[in-house]
């Protein structure tokens, strides 16, 4: 495994390590479509993957703001703003008239791989720790 969750990421929060989890899960399967030589047109796999991203961190990111202002955790506006700024570079992810042309696609999948791993890297293990005492 590239990319999975090591001692040292774990919240102990439960439900949100969980969601940590399935989000490093994901990179993990961009990782293996970026690297699968026997399928061309990745295409379909491309789309399910950043729907799954976009519904996924959306949830996620709901019950960590809820979290964090149970707790009244004083940095919540600033890290509010770095998971919008994260949904909105999903959405500018482009798939139209991707189908068939290879190139394009591969360029996306390496681009939303190295999007994916600097966020889990930047926000998750970094900023999203500064919420764990
Ligand atoms: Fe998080
Ligand atoms: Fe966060």
């Amino acid at each position: 495994m590239m990319y999975e969750m090591k001692p040292e990421y774990y919240t102990g929060i439960e439900k949100i390590d969980q969601e940590h989890e399935r989000l490093f899960e994901l990179a993990q399967e961009t990782y293996e479509l970026l690297n699968n030589d026997f399928l061309q047109d990745k295409t379909e796999q491309l789309v399910y993957l950043i729907s799954e991203l976009i519904n996924y961190t959306k949830t996620h990111f709901s019950h960590e703001e809820a979290y964090l202002d149970s707790i009244h955790y004083a940095e919540l506006e600033k890290h509010k703003t770095q998971h919008r700024k994260f949904e909105d570079t999903l959405l500018e992810f482009d798939l139209d008239s991707i189908e068939g042309d290879f190139d394009s696609q591969d360029k996306i999948v390496k681009g939303l791989l190295e999007f994916l791993v600097g966020w889990l890297v930047t926000h998750i293990l970094k900023v999203d720790m500064l919420y764990v005492k």
